[in-house]
């Protein structure tokens, strides 16, 4: 099209291992990987989804910002974890301009916090559930997580553009880079450090969304516990996949209790008449970067099982990457870029 324009995106995704940020510019269905970095965090930084150590969190995005080169000051930034609710309702049909304080009200029983601390949002998904009713998407955040995000990104010299749940930005990545059948059940699975975001989509729409409260964290720990050993050489064991101790159960019986919360979800969706069942999974994060586990997870249970390619539709120069291999690094890239994709929906 004439003189569609350039627009430059930045996601940003603090995560409890690792802080990852990426710059795109965006022209028509043209997506330039401009700049992106990883940086580590120590573990005592964020746990158990909050921030121990502000000043830390700060000092580490100003210097990925700087280190890899990001200019754009605003920025996507992604919330999950316990404080925010992504809940799919159904209510009385009513017109979208009455609809926001009747979904206020009925909010309050669909979240587990006082209503009054909680940031609300909502997305009507079909009225054809009946004459008189409607589906909501409901969106709870919890105030203070939102609050105290964009003052830590104000602190490290940026500015806060939007606030997305992570969940959704894995799917925005998705729908990006693979093709899904209108009718394909999809359920996203990003294993992080300390929580799986796992939304179950269909034609673009998010049937179930939960953050499970596990993560590579998890493995971690159970490999130090079993062999009496060291953070670092369980970490490294994990990641680089060694030779020495014998960690395969470990991760196979990570793998099933996924697999296990998959089924749940399942049978939720099948009672609830939204699913029949579920038809395959993408996976993401840097759990999906740990050698074998797509493969453990494809062996515990039945469906088959999708790296997730957050750069597959990305253009980019080679020497961005300088040395390290970039489909390796994608996977755990995709959330931040899911951020940075975000098509100014009201969330
Ligand atoms: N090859 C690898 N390279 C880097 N990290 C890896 C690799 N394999 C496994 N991991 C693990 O992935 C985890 C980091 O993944 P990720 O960056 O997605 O988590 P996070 O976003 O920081 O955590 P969370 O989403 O739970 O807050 C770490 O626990 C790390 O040990
Ligand atoms: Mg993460």
């Amino acid at each position: 099209m004439f003189g569609t324009r350039k627009q430059t995106k930045v996601g940003l995704d603090i995560g409890a291992s690792t802080i990852k940020a990426v710059e795109i510019e965006m022209q028509g269905s043209d997506i330039h990987l401009l700049n992106f970095g990883v940086t580590a965090l120590d573990p005592e930084t964020i746990v158990d989804g909050e921030i121990m150590d502000r000043q830390m969190v700060v000092e580490t995005i100003q210097n990925l910002f700087e280190s890899s080169g990001i200019k754009r000051k605003r920025v996507i930034a992604g919330i999950h974890g316990r404080g925010v609710i992504v809940k799919k309702i159904v209510m009385e049909r009513l017109p979208e301009q009455d609809a926001s304080e009747a979904i206020y009200w009925e909010a309050e029983q669909h979240v587990p916090y006082d209503i009054n601390d909680v940031s609300l949002d909502f997305e009507i998904l079909g009225v054809d559930m009946g004459p008189k009713q409607m589906q909501v998407l409901l969106v709870a955040a919890k105030r203070d997580l939102i609050l105290n995000l964009a003052d830590i990104i104000r602190e490290a010299g940026l500015a806060p553009e939007a606030v997305d749940v992570n969940s959704f930005a894995v799917q925005n990545v998705v729908e990006m880079s693979h093709e899904l059948r209108p009718e394909e059940v999809a359920a996203l699975l990003d294993v992080g450090a300390e929580i799986i975001n796992l939304n179950i989509v269909r034609d673009g729409i998010p049937l179930y969304t939960q953050d499970i409260a596990a993560g590579v964290n998890n493995i971690i720990r159970a490999v130090q516990k079993k062999f009496q050993v060291s953070r670092e050489e369980a970490v490294e064991e994990i990641e680089v996949g060694g030779s020495k101790l014998d960690i395969k159960p470990l991760i196979e019986s990570f793998c099933k209790d996924i697999a296990q919360n998959l089924e749940k979800s399942a049978t939720y969706l099948k009672t609830s008449g939204d699913a029949e069942q579920l038809d395959k999974i993408f996976l993401s994060g840097g759990g999906a970067r740990i050698p074998g586990f797509v493969d453990t997870l494809a062996r515990v249970q039945t469906l088959p099982v999708d790296l997730v390619n957050p750069l597959r539709r990305v253009q980019y120069a080679p020497e961005l990457f300088a040395g390290s291999d970039p489909e390796q690094l994608a996977p755990q890239l995709t959330v931040s870029m899911g951020l940075a994709l975000r098509k100014g929906r009201q969330r």
